[in-house]
């Protein structure tokens, strides 16, 4: 095998994304993970909410998740076209509904923050909010809409992302990265498990929660990422005629349609390193929030229940660009908008290993912030 001037590990959204992105610009490229796009992206949500999932405290994180759902129509249009598929990206808005008294008051709350910040958010009467989700329970307290915010099917959208990659000639290696290589105090590839040495001119490190555990990187290059889990379930609906059609979120719980008729409800937020376990609470809890919200999900089939590990870093922001090893850039700690955040990492990542320079849009999330002793909070 040639040597290619970049190898990926990670082959979920965003080391895909990054491999079709650096293609299109004339670069070699390998990927390598055990098994493409079954990571956090496969358990991801869908959800595109930068403005129903603002964050108190977290303004730069939000121009970022802005800019990329900015991006998101073209994205999705290129990537269809390459891929020849389907990616269920859906531009119908989400309605953030209150159940009752209490989450209208935090949602009041938040409606505020959301207008401090300029944000496009309107305030429904639950009347209003029924007539165009007329599966909402009647007894809803309130409800805000986001035109903005919109959905894609995450399952859709990373195969269509491992497609348009084999169509450019990115190699797919599906295997297990034992360490980073360095010599000389810079990367120059991976091991991997079994021995297999693949050298390269750059090492991307977009292997989500994992990114912090694979060895031969240097202490000072390595990204402060912790898994952080979420529990999600599917049920299935009816294609036909679908309960919901945009995605609706509560307080602690969100329900995301998919083209074909099945319901995504998610997800837990759990400390728990990687515990895998799925839990009685946590469907309990999951399902209960939903069916306050649309009560009319009681009656459909459970389909599938899944966990997956968000990749989180100390600030909540993710680390985009060149990382205190010559040579090992990374992108990872997307936390909880990796599938958001897709098309900004792959556009500007590429742009980074195409130039070498490093855009305006990503040098706030550079990872070399962490290694300053009086960090400042992004
Ligand atoms: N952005 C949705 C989640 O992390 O669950």
């Amino acid at each position: 095998m040639s040597t290619p001037d970049v190898v990926v590990v990670g082959g979920g959204a965003i080391g895909l994304s990054i491999a079709w992105r650096s293609r299109q610009r004339g670069l070699e490229v390998a990927v390598v993970d055990e098994r493409f796009g079954h990571g956090a992206s496969w358990a991801a949500g869908g959800m595109l909410a930068p403005v129903a999932e603002v964050h108190y405290g977290e303004k730069a994180v939000l121009e970022l998740n802005l800019e990329s759902s900015r991006r998101y129509p073209r994205f999705a249009e290129e990537l269809a076209a390459a891929s020849g598929r389907d990616v269920g990206y859906r531009q119908s808005g989400t309605l953030i509904v209150a159940p009752d008294g209490d989450d209208f008051a935090a949602l009041s709350d938040l409606f505020a923050f959301q207008q401090r910040l300029g944000l496009d958010v309107r305030k429904l009467k639950p009347s209003e909010a029924r007539a165009i989700e007329p599966a909402l329970a009647p007894s809803i307290r309130g409800a805000f809409f986001v035109e903005g915010d919109h959905h894609v099917d995450n399952r859709l959208l990373v195969g269509a992302l491992e497609a348009a990659c084999r169509r450019s000639g990115a190699r797919l290696i599906e295997g297990v990265v034992a360490e980073v290589t360095t010599s000389a105090e810079r990367a120059t590839g991976v091991r991997l498990e079994g021995g297999t040495a693949i050298d390269a001119g750059s090492v991307v490190l977009a292997a989500g929660s994992w990114s912090g555990r694979i060895a031969g990187i240097p202490e000072r290059a390595r990204p402060p990422i912790r898994p952080v889990k979420g529990q999600l379930l599917y049920l299935k609906g009816s294609e036909g005629a679908p309960l919901v059609t945009r995605s609706v979120r509560g307080l602690d719980v969100y329900i995301v349609p998919r083209t074909d008729g099945r319901i995504a409800v998610g997800a837990t937020v759990e400390e728990k390193d990687f515990d895998d376990t799925i839990t009685a609470d946590a469907v309990y809890t999951l399902l209960r929030d939903a069916y306050e919200l649309v009560p009319g999900l009681r009656e459909l089939e459970l389909l599938e229940l899944v966990v997956g590990f968000r990749p989180g870093s100390p600030d909540n922001a993710p680390l985009l660009g060149s990382s205190a090893l010559e040579g090992l850039v990374i992108a990872s700690g997307h936390y909880r908008n990796g599938i958001l955040l897709t098309p900004v990492t792959a556009d500007e990542i590429a742009h980074l290993l195409a130039t070498g320079e490093t855009s305006e849009t990503i040098a706030p999330f550079t990872p070399t912030r962490f290694a300053a002793a009086s960090m400042e909070a992004v």
